[in-house]
């Protein structure tokens, strides 16, 4: 096997002192996918497998990206919240194609899932048995990613968030050798996207930023892209979500989320990730939806530990640290998204969310010590 810094010997250990790493080639402009023959050319790719859902395979625009695909197999058949045994079923058929690389055009689901491939391209086994970080030999099969939303960063992360329904759970599987090779980020991919997923998604962003700034493991640099993410999106996202939105906002917010990738990328994401983890893995509802509906409630819950850095999110966007979370409150109602009670979540399930939200590897990564109890609390709080 080929010696890369992905597979040194050491470099796992390397890698958790080092702190900031962003290993992945961001391409971050409109027409950026315009790149993509090149790229396959660089990795000297003659035959690659491109994952995709149904939704993005009818967009206007999907023909023409596929056409600088190359020699290339396409599969469609991603869901959302992707689950262990179509991924399972996908690597396979990664191992028998013998791609050299794989593309994953899509939100964070498709993403999440092309990459969780690409692993298995070069490891042999389910991929819930690679569950946890560095689990896997082989570092992965080149993996490019085609981001269509704007709120993921699955694009520069090395972190993949597979479903597993029969446990009613997600788990992450991560690694050095799983960071996408190429990140083409192209504002004019979401153009088309309906208002409400760019609101949705872009406040998972939003999300992935605060997030990263009020957690135990922030540190200077991700904290610089945080928040300029959060700063963008505050600024932007309302006018990306109108009919009247200008291109020009629509690519801040899609810049905003890759910033705001490599940031909670580096640090972590904490509470709100937690209980949306939870929530997503048992009702199969939207991730970018749950975070949307769970962060102000949680920033409000855990405010007396994280007022330093909240100060600094508040003063970011020019308000008043103490009505932060009430100003917060009011942007997101100016989104085209439902709210909570649209989710209609029973009750009866809040004991096992927040014990499922107690039990998420990111728990660990918030300042104030969460427990279900605590979990539970902002859940009756909705
Ligand atoms: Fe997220």
């Amino acid at each position: 096997m080929q010696r890369t810094w992905q597979n040194y010997p050491g470099s796992q250990g390397l890698i958790d002192l080092v702190m900031f790493r962003i290993p992945t080639r961001v391409a971050l402009h409109p027409g950026s996918v315009q790149q993509l023959p090149q790229v396959l050319a660089g990795l000297g790719s003659k035959h690659v497998l491109v994952l995709t859902d149904q939704g993005v395979r009818s967009a206007l625009w999907f023909d023409d990206v596929l056409s600088l695909c190359g020699s290339h197999d396409l599969d469609d058949s991603i869901e959302p919240n992707p689950k262990h045994h179509s991924i399972d079923r996908l690597g396979e058929q990664a191992r028998a194609g013998s791609y050299d690389a794989v593309i994953g055009i899509g939100g964070g689901s498709v993403l999440d899932a092309a990459k969780a491939v690409s692993m298995l391209a070069a490891n042999l086994g389910p991929v819930a048995s690679f569950e946890g970080k560095n689990r896997f030999p082989n570092p992965s099969i080149p993996f490019i990613a085609i981001p269509t939303t704007c709120g993921t960063g699955s694009e520069v992360t090395w972190v993949s968030v597979i479903s597993v329904p029969e446990e009613k759970r997600k788990i992450s599987v991560k690694g050095d050798g799983m960071f996408p090779a190429f990140a083409l980020v192209d504002s004019n991919l979401i153009e088309s996207l309906p208002h409400h997923l760019i609101a949705s998604t872009g406040m998972d962003a939003f999300t992935h930023a605060v997030e990263a700034i009020i957690g135990k493991p922030s540190n200077p640099t991700s904290d610089i892209l945080a928040l300029e993410a959060i700063q963008l999106l505050w600024t932007y996202l309302v006018d990306a979500c109108t009919e009247t939105g200008a291109t020009h906002a629509k690519e801040r917010v899609m810049r905003a989320s890759t910033l705001a990738g490599m940031a909670f990328g580096n640090a972590d994401v904490g509470a709100v990730h937690c209980l949306s983890e939870s929530i997503g893995g048992v009702l199969d509802l939207p991730h970018g939806l749950l975070n949307t509906l769970l962060l102000a409630p949680t920033l409000s819950y855990q405010q007396d530990s994280i007022q330093e850095p909240l100060g600094r999110i508040a003063s970011a966007v020019g308000v008043e640290l103490d009505v932060f979370v009430y100003a917060l409150t009011e942007r997101i109602r100016e989104l085209p998204l439902s709210d909570w009670k649209s989710l209609d979540i029973n009750p009866d399930l809040f004991d096992e969310l927040a014990r499922l939200a107690e039990g998420n590897g990111s728990n660990p990564s918030n300042r104030m010590n969460m427990t279900a109890r605590d979990y539970r609390a902002i859940l009756e709080s909705l």
